[in-house]
């Protein structure tokens, strides 16, 4: 693959996602590569170093591709203060890294803000399972055989770092793992209830996930608002 090269760009439920390879190697970025980005962002990459900057720069591809696919174009995204993407009005968007493929979600924000997070299957860390799950989280994961325990865990894992990326421009705070508690379904959706601990919303969460080549990635959808009456 060639490095930051566009894996792919497609249509999902929330707007439009966009993937690039990123090289497996911290080497500084081209200057053909850094080029591609605005002024502002090429410059703040170069503040940036080894993978850090390789995924940085993966990442801002991956949005201005994404963006571009909604029939926008946006200037430079620099992070905000909690890291989040600063975005043009109009436009949610969200990204994701993991060591050779960066993705951003992006759609019009007239339907809330989005989130996405990518994660590699392997290799199993179990140990994370106390800091992510909540007790009912957890009961249902031990409920499980053992060699699909671990992609339970990553998967709650993965829902719970997109929540928190949509969720962001609402709080505009950090957000706990136990603040969230999710249900992945069978139709590749996941239920989700917010325990927000400063009691902000309420919140219409719709988040779903796909198993695809070595990862999983989770999009997520979020707007003010309760569900309507059935
Ligand atoms: C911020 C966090 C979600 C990033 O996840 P990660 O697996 O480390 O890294 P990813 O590659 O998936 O995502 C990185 C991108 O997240 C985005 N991001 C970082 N902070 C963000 C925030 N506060 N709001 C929205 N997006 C944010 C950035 O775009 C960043 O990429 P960039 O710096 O190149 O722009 C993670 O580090 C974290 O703090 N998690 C704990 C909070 C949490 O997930 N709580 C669960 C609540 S239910």
């Amino acid at each position: 693959m060639k490095p930051f090269s566009v894996a792919y760009t497609s249509a999902c439920h929330f707007g439009v996602i966009a993937a690039v390879h990123l090289p497996d190697d911290p080497a500084p970025v081209p200057d053909g590569v850094l080029g591609q980005l605005p002024e502002v962002e090429r410059d703040h990459a170069r503040t940036l170093g080894g993978y850090r900057q390789v995924s940085f720069v993966g990442g801002r591809l991956a949005l201005h591709r994404a963006i571009r696919g909604l029939g926008r174009r946006a200037g430079p995204v620099l992070p905000g203060e909690g890291g989040q993407p600063q975005l043009p009005e109009g436009v949610a968007a969200s990204i994701s890294h993991k060591r050779t493929l960066a993705v951003a979600l992006a759609a019009r924000d007239t339907h809330g803000s989005v989130g996405v997070d990518l994660e590699d299957l392997g290799p199993a860390r179990m140990g994370i399972a106390d800091r992510v799950l909540v007790a009912s989280e957890r009961a249902l994961v031990d409920q499980l055989p053992a060699q699909r325990q671990w992609t339970a865990v990553l998967l709650r894992f993965s829902l719970k770092e997109a929540i928190y990326k949509a969720l962001y421009p609402y709080v505009n705070r950090y957000v706990g793992f136990e603040e969230a508690e999710v249900t992945p379904l069978r139709d590749c959706q996941a239920d989700v209830a917010l325990h927000l601990k400063e009691g902000e919303g309420p919140f219409l969460v719709e988040a779903r996930y796909q198993w695809m080549d070595g990862h999983v990635m989770s999009t997520v959808r979020i707007r003010s608002g309760t569900p309507a009456p059935e």
